[in-house]
């Protein structure tokens, strides 16, 4: 199996080399400079011209607050940009598999979301995710859309990364309490989607196979309860102790807003395709311990 992915430095594209490795998986990456998602003829033309089973569109416009002062830029990485990819895999006669985000909801239920649940994103950055939802389904009718939520890995910019690097030199972190999520390792993401994608392959046909899927580890926590498992296990590797101080979103404005509830239903997914990601903390864990113990591995992140 070949898999055309749009990104290459992302966390879910080095996940999805990663782990395409060890599966037997060829991974092509078509990133900057090469490829700029704001230029969608250029996008359409790389994708049309690279040979590949399922195109994964792994690259966007991931700054959330910034994304608020950006919004044009935003919507053409994550709407438009997306779109293209849709097409161009759709011009080829592939499925595409287009990675969204819990933020294309609220937050305000009461109940993890399923996938038919109404959305409603808070900030332009969940706005211009689920313009791109749409612009897939409707320019591919191949098409899976996996919702991701939380994601952190060893590569790039993420959650677990800046407590590692808070608890360097901090005793105490305040972090937000009374928002709610399942941290999702890209790794474990990586494995579902390349899972996903010989489904594909193997049953072009099967109308189920298609459309909207969450997608995340599983079991939920607090970003306070994630922080305190990534100290407690670097505690545990020598790192010094950290303590979590519980604060609440008010305490800790951002540009944009964020759903208080962010807990995705994977129950979809394991019931079409078999698959459920890990309970968050081993991985949360073995991320830590990876990223401890042998940091030069992922230096170029
Ligand atoms: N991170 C999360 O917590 C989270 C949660 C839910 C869903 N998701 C979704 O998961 C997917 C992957 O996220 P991630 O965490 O892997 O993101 P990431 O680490 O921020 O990587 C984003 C990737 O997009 C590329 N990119 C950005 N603008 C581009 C453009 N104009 N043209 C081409 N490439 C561009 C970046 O390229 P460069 O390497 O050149 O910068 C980078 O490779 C995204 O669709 C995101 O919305 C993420």
């Amino acid at each position: 199996m070949r898999l055309v992915v749009t990104g290459r430095k992302g966390q879910v594209a080095r996940a999805l080399v990663e782990r395409g490795r060890s599966a037997g998986v060829e991974v092509v990456c078509l990133a900057r400079p090469e490829i700029d998602l704001t230029e969608p003829e250029f996008v359409a033309r790389a994708i049309e011209a690279t040979r590949g089973d399922v195109v994964i569109n792994a690259a966007a416009y991931t700054a959330v607050d910034k994304a608020e002062a950006e919004p044009e830029l935003a919507m053409q990485v994550n709407g438009e940009g997306a779109r293209a990819v849709a097409a161009a895999a759709a011009m080829t006669g592939r499925p595409v598999v287009q990675i969204s985000t819990d933020y294309v909801f609220d937050g305000a239920l009461d109940r993890p979301y399923r996938e038919d649940d109404p959305v409603g994103p808070l900030g332009v950055y969940g706005r211009t995710k689920l313009a791109g939802e749409i612009a897939v389904a409707t320019a591919n009718p191949r098409h899976v859309i996996a919702r991701a939520a939380w994601v952190y890995s060893p590569f790039g910019h993420n959650f677990l990364k800046t407590m590692l690097r808070l608890g360097l030199t901090r005793d105490e972190v305040g972090v937000v309490a009374d928002q709610w999520g399942a941290p999702t390792s890209a790794l474990d993401l990586a494995d579902g989607l390349i899972a996903m994608a010989r489904r594909l392959i193997a049953e072009p046909d099967n109308a189920s196979l298609y459309g909207v899927f969450h997608a995340t580890g599983s079991l939920y926590t607090s970003w306070a309860g994630f922080a305190a498992t990534i100290f407690v296990q670097a505690a545990a590797l020598g790192r010094r102790p950290v303590a979590v101080t519980p604060i609440s979103t008010a305490q800790y404005p951002t540009p944009a807003a964020r759903p208080a509830n962010s807990r995705l239903d994977s129950g979809k997914l394991r019931r079409v395709y078999g698959l459920t990601l890990p309970e968050w903390r081993g991985p949360a864990q073995d991320c830590v311990k990876r990223l401890i113990l042998s940091p030069e591995a992922d230096k170029q992140s």
